[in-house]
């Protein structure tokens, strides 16, 4: 087991090659942008160590880790246009770098391109990849079409946004770490106990994006802080500032999130004292340690060395902490 950087290191290294100037520019100008925009990479490096954490050499995990981090980054860059967003990782979106057409192909080009990786592993590993990749591509398509709906409905509960983000984010998480899985063979239980830890994981991982997303600083945060409350999205902090609001804060709630207005600076502000206020703030906190704690459970089960189940545990730990 190496360390985190390294891994990391590794690879920004085989991504580096991969990313090479084509035609027609206007379409992979965009993909090696945002492709070396930089970000965390958690994902990629998720199934690096799952590879070597079941006993292969995690250099075979290389094109996998790939694929998922081409995958998410397709995923980001369509995420923007549907959200509006202006910012990404500190630095201008595809679409409004370019425009929204570019961002469409671009990302359609990076989905093929993610299973278009797969073809490097042997039939039967390629096999388990590309089913749990289509399984997984599909499940990210639904969550996110929840997201959007949730933006108009006014009655979604906790357990609706729950589903939702398992959909859209941490199936993602479990599938990098499967992925390491099944490049090193490792037997079907010990895939399915990996999963479900990063699904887990991924759940806490979408809760603290979204509490991030109110409460990040705008110097270090690289996204538009506010953008979930100007999309009116049904975070769990709004779900649960509206359980523990009266009557009269429950209804200034409920107006908000159905209105848009063009200067957002009041609105954000409004609603983030709500947040704080109601306690759903530290609810959130609260709700992100329990989903750790879930995965790290997961992982008393699984037959790994103590020493990689620390080095996993250290991880989402990390994730917790994050401010990024
Ligand atoms: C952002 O993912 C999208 C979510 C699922 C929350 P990351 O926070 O992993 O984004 P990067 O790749 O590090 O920029
Ligand atoms: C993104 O959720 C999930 C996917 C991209 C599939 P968000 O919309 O919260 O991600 P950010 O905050 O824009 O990174
Ligand atoms: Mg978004
Ligand atoms: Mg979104
Ligand atoms: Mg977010």
């Amino acid at each position: 087991m190496q360390n985190i950087q390294s891994y990391h290191d590794a690879f920004v290294k085989h991504l580096e090659a991969f990313v090479t100037s084509k035609q027609p520019e206007t379409l992979y100008n965009p993909i090696n942008y945002i492709l070396q925009l930089g970000g965390k990479r958690l994902r990629p490096i998720l199934t690096l160590m799952t590879a070597e954490i079941f006993e292969n050499d995690y250099k075979k995990a290389l094109d996998a880790a790939l694929s998922v981090e081409v995958f998410h980054n397709f995923s980001l860059v369509h995420d923007d246009i549907m959200d509006d967003a202006p910012l990404r990782r500190g630095k201008e979106t595809v679409h409004e770098k370019w425009d929204i057409n570019t961002g469409i192909l671009s990302g359609d080009a990076m989905l093929i391109m993610a299973y278009q990786l797969f073809e490097n592993y042997e039939p039967h590993v390629f096999q388990d990849l590309a089913k749990l990749f289509s399984k997984t591509a599909i499940e990210v398509c639904e969550g996110q079409q929840y997201d959007v709906d949730f933006e108009t409905r006014d009655d979604v509960t906790i357990a609706e946004y729950l589903k939702m983000i398992e959909y859209k984010t941490a199936v993602l998480v479990g599938a990098a770490m499967k992925m390491g899985a099944i490049v090193a063979e490792a037997s079907q239980e010990c895939q399915n106990s990996i999963y479900d830890f990063g699904r887990n994981l991924g759940i806490a991982f979408q809760l603290q994006d979204d509490y991030l997303d109110a409460f990040g600083d705008p110097k270090t945060f690289g996204k538009q802080v506010g953008g979930d409350i100007i999309e009116n999205k049904k975070t769990y902090l709004y779900l649960k500032a509206l359980e523990f609001s009266n009557k009269e804060d429950q209804l200034q709630l409920e107006h908000l999130y159905g209105v848009s207005p063009s200067d957002p600076s009041e609105k954000i502000e409004t609603i983030k004292q709500l947040f704080v206020a109601t306690g759903s703030a530290e609810a959130t906190k609260k709700e992100i340690e329990n989903y750790t704690k879930k995965a790290f459970s997961v992982l008393e089960s699984i037959k790994i060395s103590e020493a990689n189940k620390n080095a996993l545990m250290a991880f989402g730990e990390n994730l917790m902490n994050r401010n990024v």
